[in-house]
């Protein structure tokens, strides 16, 4: 998979992509993450990509002009399966979103900034827009780098077999049980009875039970959605 982040903060992208899972996937060639700043786009002579808005209220908004040569001279390169937005309009992203992007070859991520950006982008360029949730982030970038991650580790052979995907919250619709480790005694904090009894069946049924409580306690709006 190939991902490539447009943004007018580069920098604010620099760490993500060079630690841990994401760092494992690109030393195993399974993920490319390239960022670029829209700026090498801009043909004005302060490289300005920002501009007032038609309308008193609102601040600046991004530019449409370096966005589409940036998008075009990307799409003259390979083709991509999505153009993604940043925004906090967008469509809130679920697991399903990053189960169904894992499975994609090349995406473009546009990160907004300022108050947006001209609407003629989203509307001639943009194929998906989304959110991270329901409040305003200062610009796109920790969105871009939260959904990549999310999205790079379903990737096949990202993950080891211990870190499976498969156990995380949300991929069954609900929340995971807690887990523990040793000791099994911690200061008279003793985990759970079952956890120790070897019986994998009743383990199996304790999680499933746990999963729903929790579920039930924390996110009950997961066990009436049926999307
Ligand atoms: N940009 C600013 N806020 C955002 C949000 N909540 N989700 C996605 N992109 C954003």
């Amino acid at each position: 998979m190939r991902i490539d982040i447009l943004t007018v903060v580069p920098e604010l992208l620099e760490s993500p992509f060079n630690h841990s899972i994401m760092k494992r996937a690109k030393d195993k060639g399974l993920a490319e993450v390239h960022v670029h700043d829209i700026r090498d786009w801009s043909t004005d002579k302060h490289r300005r990509v920002d501009d007032y808005a038609f309308s008193a209220t609102a601040g600046m908004v991004m530019t449409i002009e370096p966005i589409e040569r940036a998008i075009t001279q990307l799409k003259s390169e390979r083709d991509y399966d999505e153009v993604i937005f940043m925004t906090p309009d967008g469509k809130p992203f679920k697991q399903q979103d990053a189960n169904s992007l894992s499975l994609k070859g090349n995406l473009i991520i546009l990160c907004g900034h300022y108050k947006g950006v001209d609407q003629r982008v989203r509307d001639h360029f943009i194929t998906m827009e989304i959110s991270i949730g329901d409040f305003v982030l200062t610009g796109g970038e920790l969105a871009a780098s939260l959904v990549c991650d999310s999205i790079i580790r379903l990737i096949p052979g990202v993950l080891s077999d211990e870190t499976s995907a498969l156990t995380d919250s949300f991929q069954d619709g609900l929340l995971s049980p807690p887990v523990y480790t040793r000791p099994a005694d911690y200061k008279g904090w003793k985990v759970p009875e079952v956890l120790l009894s070897g019986n994998e069946k009743k383990v199996e049924e304790w999680k499933l039970e746990q999963a729903y409580i929790r579920t039930k306690q924390i996110r009950p709006d997961l066990l009436d959605d049926d999307e």
